[in-house]
């Protein structure tokens, strides 16, 4: 059977998918960058550039927004998918930023045509709903991603390839302006947007993206039937998803193992593994329930250790107790194969290390999260707690050198996310990792 990969077989898995399993931010850049040395494909399926990937190599340090980490290795084909949303400017940005480091995308960085690209005033409506709303504010990155989807949604977008006929874009865009501009107009007073000057800017932007556009449907499905390794990246976490996530906290797009095959064009009989990627602890940015949140004390140690602060915005994450009961449904809803294990190092100098195994809750005691909506902001973490290692890990290579009371906490939560571990890592750069058996 040769379409589904023979991963069963005991062959290289052709179609990986890598997802974040908590919200976001687990460290999938460095993953990404090390499991792309053996693909050929690497591609975005969804988000925008409310992303960002860092990736350590040597000395430099990189932070993609919107472009496959792939692209730091020689040869990578890397895709950005149609489920993707894309703000040309950034993303030009972001091939200018690549080129300036020695690195060549012209070649290697295949759009597709069908992606939705995002406007000035998606940013603008993005600023206005954070700003009016004083209960309920989501926190967003403000890059105008929620209003581009919810025009994807609502049949009103425009896609890269539409940029590539000026009557149609032009009318669209006449369109989407005028109703935009109904709301700003009334929200903030101002004189609006003017679709002329959008238009001329936008032509530009495509003009310069032209090479880069493509089917990539086409390309992926092609790929795969020639047997080659594609790696599908996603970007923030299952969390945040907008189906599975801590709705209304969360993204606008599906950032679930399930997107991969809607924002890439692959079926799901075409995926052979899941992977995902968990930080040691918890973080997470914006606002939202977080049952194990540290104290103010502690989260300033850990915030610091870990360099927790955004890579898009910089804002600082909220930190906490790693929590196995949001993590074991993370396996669930995604199929998640095997697990790696990040910034274990962060934890080196705690005395007592805890994981939350439970939630109490109107009297209950729960192991997976009910649909309530005020479950997540009132449920209490049920703990069990382990002695930390007191020792520097970030030198560590191999298993067996890791510290007696690391593995028992590694050992735990696998345990209690019922996944194999597959990686752990004890620090950014790429051989800071060892296999954990
Ligand atoms: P948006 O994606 O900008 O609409 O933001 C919605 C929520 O997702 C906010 O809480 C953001 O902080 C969060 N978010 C978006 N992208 C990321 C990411 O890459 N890492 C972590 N959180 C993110």
């Amino acid at each position: 059977m040769e379409g589904k990969n023979q991963a069963g077989a005991g062959q290289e898995c052709r179609a990986i998918v890598l997802v974040g399993a908590q919200w976001g931010d687990e460290g999938k850049g460095k993953v990404i960058d090390i499991l792309a040395e053996k693909m050929d494909y690497v591609v975005r399926y969804q988000g925008g550039n409310n992303a960002g990937h860092t990736v350590v190599i040597g000395d430099r340090k990189y932070v993609l927004h919107l472009i496959p980490s792939g692209i730091l290795h020689d040869g990578k084909i890397c895709v950005i998918g149609h489920g993707v949303v894309i703000d040309p400017k950034a993303l030009i940005d972001e091939i200018e930023l690549l080129r300036s480091q020695g690195i060549d995308c012209s070649e290697r960085l295949k759009i597709s045509d069908k992606a939705h690209v995002i406007f000035p005033y998606h940013k603008r409506i993005d600023e206005l709903r954070e700003s009016r709303r004083v209960k309920g504010r989501i926190g967003t990155t403000k890059k105008g991603i929620g209003p581009c989807y919810a025009d994807k949604v609502a049949r009103v977008g425009i896609r890269i390839g539409d940029l590539y006929d000026k009557e149609y874009f032009s009318a669209r865009l006449e369109d989407n302006v005028e109703e935009k501009n109904s709301m700003v107009k009334n929200f903030e007073r101002s004189e609006g947007f003017c679709s002329s000057e959008i238009l001329e800017e936008y032509l530009n932007y495509a003009e310069y993206l032209k090479g880069f556009v493509t089917d990539t449907t086409l390309l992926l499905n092609d790929a795969l039937k020639n047997g080659k390794a594609v790696l599908f990246e996603g970007a923030q976490g299952t969390f945040l998803d907008v189906d599975y996530g801590t709705y209304p906290y969360v993204t606008s797009s599906s950032s679930t193992a399930g997107g991969a095959c809607t924002g890439a064009g692959v079926g799901p009989s075409r995926i052979d593994r899941v992977i995902g990627v968990v930080k040691a602890y918890t973080t997470r940015v914006g606002e939202g329930p977080f049952p194990t949140e540290f104290d103010p004390g502690l989260m300033e140690i850990i915030r610091k250790k870990g360099g927790e602060f955004g890579a898009t915005t910089g804002r600082a994450r909220r930190c906490g107790w790693f929590d196995s009961v949001l993590v074991k449904n993370s396996v669930d809803i995604n199929g998640i194969d095997q697990v790696v294990v990040t910034k274990i190092d962060v934890l080196d100098e705690l005395e007592k290390i805890k994981i939350c195994v439970a939630y109490r809750y109107n009297g209950k005691t729960y192991t997976s999260i009910p649909g309530d909506p005020r479950f997540l902001d009132n449920c209490v973490p049920v703990y069990e707690e382990y002695p930390g290692w007191m020792r520097d890990t970030s030198g560590i290579t191999s298993h067996e050198d890791l510290p007696a009371e690391a593995v028992r906490y590694l050992n735990r939560i696998r345990e209690l996310i019922g996944t194999e571990i597959m990686l752990v890592s004890v620090g950014k750069s790429r051989k800071q990792t060892l296999i954990y058996k």
